[in-house]
């Protein structure tokens, strides 16, 4: 047997369930509104950035200090956190890897890791590829409420970190300072450290505004903030992406990125730095034209028959509730949704702990878990019109029984 020679770690992980459903999406020509990447074109200048970078022959292995001075100064003016742009970043290639990295570098075997439920499934899987163990606090359905007890329960001698996602996936939550603040004052008086993933920091919308754990009091020598180029830039596949951490740390990142990828690919970084300096008016608009999207999808959802109690605040994920008497899962639902309007989202339950959890500590009746739906908007309007046309003229009586 071949697979007998993977490793331990490699037999436990299989291909993503967005993945999967991509491939679906892209296998029967459905409208893909699972994975969250933008499919409208990344703003002129930075394609013409990177092309300028790659005709100016910057080809080979590279880290761009500029982006660095770049993400300080951005530091400084939105967030008034003074960081050492030589010693306290790291670039990596994306969110995904700084994440890693993040916690290749401060968990050890049987350190224990706070992670919200829902969450992205990231976070776990890495966490649990250190050795570290994923422990979970459940967020409050329907409105995704951080419940304080809840939180402090979690914490033992063993907590080493806590991982907080604001704006959230898969519900668009944003952390409200009342929540931020119980978070940091319990990272605090544990000593526990925080890795935020702030790849939505520029998505919010109405009075919902970001707010970075490492700026609340005690924060800043604890907090490793990750994101990335992404989804600001809608550039998902360009693979830029830092962490701003206590030099210690950012130091450690950066010998580990170092063995396992050396560098982000040079002409976009080169690209990154000009993305960096864009204006405010290009982060206003990125944001309204975000919850343009996110009304439409709402107002598609609610008349075919979903519920959304919640209306996302930040991130450009829509997590909708199947109505109280349809029988269906969110897996079945889904898999309706692809064979009758040719459209693709995500069965919830891939982003709550899996039942298996060992984690006793909370025990608590889970069966929401299996009645949400998530759908990117980060969408062109043609895209979410084609997708309102295919689900408008689908029966989906199963949606609207009484
Ligand atoms: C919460 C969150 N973090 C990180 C990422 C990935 O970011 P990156 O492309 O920078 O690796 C995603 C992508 O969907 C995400 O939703």
């Amino acid at each position: 047997m071949e697979e007998e020679k993977l490793s331990s770690v490699a037999k436990r992980f299989t291909a993503s369930s967005i993945q999967k459903l991509s491939l679906i999406a892209q296998q029967c020509n459905a409208i893909n509104l699972a994975e969250g990447f933008p499919d409208f074109p990344a703003p002129l200048t930075l394609k013409d950035a990177a092309i300028s970078a790659i005709n100016s022959d910057f080809n080979q292995y590279r880290h761009v200090q500029g982006i660095c001075d770049e993400l300080a100064s951005i530091a400084k003016k939105t967030h008034g956190l003074d960081v050492n742009p030589l010693t306290d970043i790291a670039i990596c290639c994306g969110q995904t890897e700084a994440f890693a990295a993040a916690v290749f570098s401060v968990i050890n075997p049987g350190d224990e890791v706070i992670i919200f439920d829902p969450s992205f499934d990231t976070y776990a899987n890495v966490v649990s590829i250190a050795g570290g163990v994923p422990v979970y606090v459940t967020l409050d359905p329907p409105q995704w409420t951080l419940d304080p007890n809840k939180l402090l329960k979690s914490f033992t001698h063993r907590t080493k970190a806590l991982v907080l996602n604001s704006p959230h996936n898969p519900t668009g939550k944003v952390f409200s300072k009342d929540e931020l603040d119980t978070i940091a004052g319990a990272c605090c008086a544990n000593d526990c450290l925080a890795i935020t993933d702030e790849v939505y920091e520029y998505v919010t919308f109405g009075n919902a505004k970001h707010v970075s754990l490492a700026t609340l009091p005690g924060m800043h020598s604890r907090a490793i903030i990750t994101s990335s180029l992404s989804k600001t830039f809608s550039v998902t596949g360009w693979r830029v992406g830092w962490a701003i951490a206590p030099a210690y740390i950012a130091s450690a990142m950066r010998n580990i990125h170092a063995r396992i990828v050396d560098s982000a690919p040079a002409p976009f970084q080169e690209a990154a730095l000009i993305a960096l300096r864009s204006p405010p008016e290009y982060f206003e608009s990125l944001r309204r034209d975000y919850e343009a999207k996110r009304d439409f999808i709402i107002k598609l959802l609610v008349d075919i028959g979903f519920q959304v109690q919640f209306e996302p605040q930040g991130s450009f994920f829509l997590f909708a509730e199947l109505p109280k008497n349809c029988s269906l899962t969110d897996v079945d639902c889904v898999e309706e949704l692809i064979k009758r309007a040719g459209v693709v989202a995500v069965p919830g339950c891939g982003f709550f702990r899996t039942n298996s959890s060992k984690d006793k500590r909370v025990e608590e009746d889970r069966s929401y878990q299996k009645r949400y739906i998530r759908f990117a908007f980060c969408k062109s309007d043609a895209t979410l019109t084609s997708a309102a046309q295919k689900l408008n003229e689908t029966n989906f009586e199963f949606l609207k029984m009484q």
